[in-house]
């Protein structure tokens, strides 16, 4: 059984939380930045396929207590290091986490690398090469108040980055943070989804994702765990097939987003159609002062220019009073989730939302708020 933790977005442990135990992972519990949980190795694939808001799932070799570069070293070392690793596989070491001692995370990660080339050399006089990019086997140190954890990354580059996006508009979302919100809202396939602001289509994208149960990982090129020592190839390409073979053929509602810029909307496109949901979805480009509303009711969702990312503007207040009039005026029957990150600019909608919750764009603390349009 490995002891695993999924790396997610600060406020979203929750969520994450219900997520794991619905993909049948054990011992769920919920930490900082993260959930820790226990499973095998086909679930331990299942989830790196299948989750939508953790960015990595780390496998848990080792845990020790570690003062200072000498205990780290130690430490490093009481790892038989050629169960997960030969000479002629690449390595890399990521450092997370606050140490009075160990604080250079560069320094930290060096006495690692060097801790695990030594035994290397010593048992077979060859060692691993370091290879930032794309190592075979990616290895996480966390350093937190005296304490050392020791795992093995099993999803390689960041989950949030499904592998459908490598257009994207000026300030896009993470794809596992629009994810988030769309589960947060507890929007149902069965009901519209419109994002009139959607730049290259996130929201709607990971929309039409879950509502055609499109698993997210099935657009990766590879995992972390493929070049693992123990990768199960079969077991993979079993989860695979089951996931092409869970798709739904059609969407119970119709998903679409519009934004004024044309060459955004094209990105929109584009991605739309890596991901195989282009028949699925309709992008155009539109002004929001032209923007209606596309049926008697349905979910609007979008995450307008806050200025933080897009520059300052002046303009901006306008403009989040313009979505606040189209919202009420020409949305009647909807239910509206604006996502901002500058409180000022969210008063100028000049509605009553009935929810606002808190989360947050990196590490820029947002408020997601929720609008009854009637
Ligand atoms: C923060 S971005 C949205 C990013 C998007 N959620 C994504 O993940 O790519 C805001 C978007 O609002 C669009 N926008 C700004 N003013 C607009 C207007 N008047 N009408 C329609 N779209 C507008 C911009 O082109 C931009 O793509």
């Amino acid at each position: 059984m490995n002891q695993c933790f999924a790396t997610v977005a600060r406020g979203l442990e929750a969520l994450a939380t219900q997520e794991l135990e619905q993909l049948g992972a054990n011992s769920v519990e919920s930490g900082f930045c993260g959930v820790a949980f226990e499973g095998d190795r086909a679930l331990l694939y299942r989830v790196n396929l299948w989750a939508r808001l953790p960015f990595r799932i780390l496998v848990k070799l080792h845990e020790f207590p570690c003062h200072d570069a000498e205990d780290l070293y130690r430490g490093i070392q009481t790892i038989d290091w050629s169960q997960y690793l030969t000479p002629d596989q690449t390595l890399a070491v990521n450092v997370t986490g606050k140490h009075e001692q160990l604080n250079h995370t560069h320094f930290t990660a060096l006495q690692v690398k060097n801790a695990i080339v030594d035994q290397q050399q010593e048992a077979f006089g060859d060692r691993s090469n370091v290879e930032t990019q794309a190592p075979d086997v990616r290895i996480n140190v966390h350093v937190d108040r005296d304490h050392c954890t020791v795992s093995l990354d099993s999803s390689g580059d960041s989950l949030h980055r499904r592998g459908y996006r490598p257009a994207v508009g000026s300030a896009p979302l993470k794809e596992s943070l629009a994810a988030a919100l769309i589960q947060l809202s507890g929007w149902q396939p069965e009901q519209m989804f419109y994002d009139p602001l959607c730049g290259s289509g996130t929201l709607p994208l990971e929309a039409s994702l879950k509502a055609l149960n499109i698993a997210p990982g099935l657009f990766r090129d590879r995992f972390g765990f493929e070049t693992w020592l123990d990768f199960d190839s079969a077991l993979l390409e079993q989860l695979i097939q089951e996931a092409e073979a869970s798709k739904r053929d059609l969407l119970p509602a119709p998903i679409w987003g519009s934004d004024r810029s044309e060459e955004v909307i094209q990105q929109a496109i584009a991605n739309a159609q890596r991901c195989g949901v282009l028949d699925h979805i309709w992008f155009s480009s539109m002004d929001l002062s032209d923007v209606v509303a596309p049926a008697d009711s349905g979910v609007l969702f979008c995450n307008p220019p806050y200025g933080e990312r897009l520059g300052r503007d002046s303009d901006l207040g306008a403009f989040y009073k313009l979505l606040g009039d189209i919202l009420k005026q020409r949305f009647k029957g909807w239910t509206a989730f604006v996502l901002s990150g500058n409180k000022e600019l969210s008063q100028s909608i000049r509605l009553k939302s009935s929810q606002r919750i808190a989360v947050y764009n990196g590490t820029l603390p947002c408020q997601l708020m929720k609008y009854e349009l009637y």
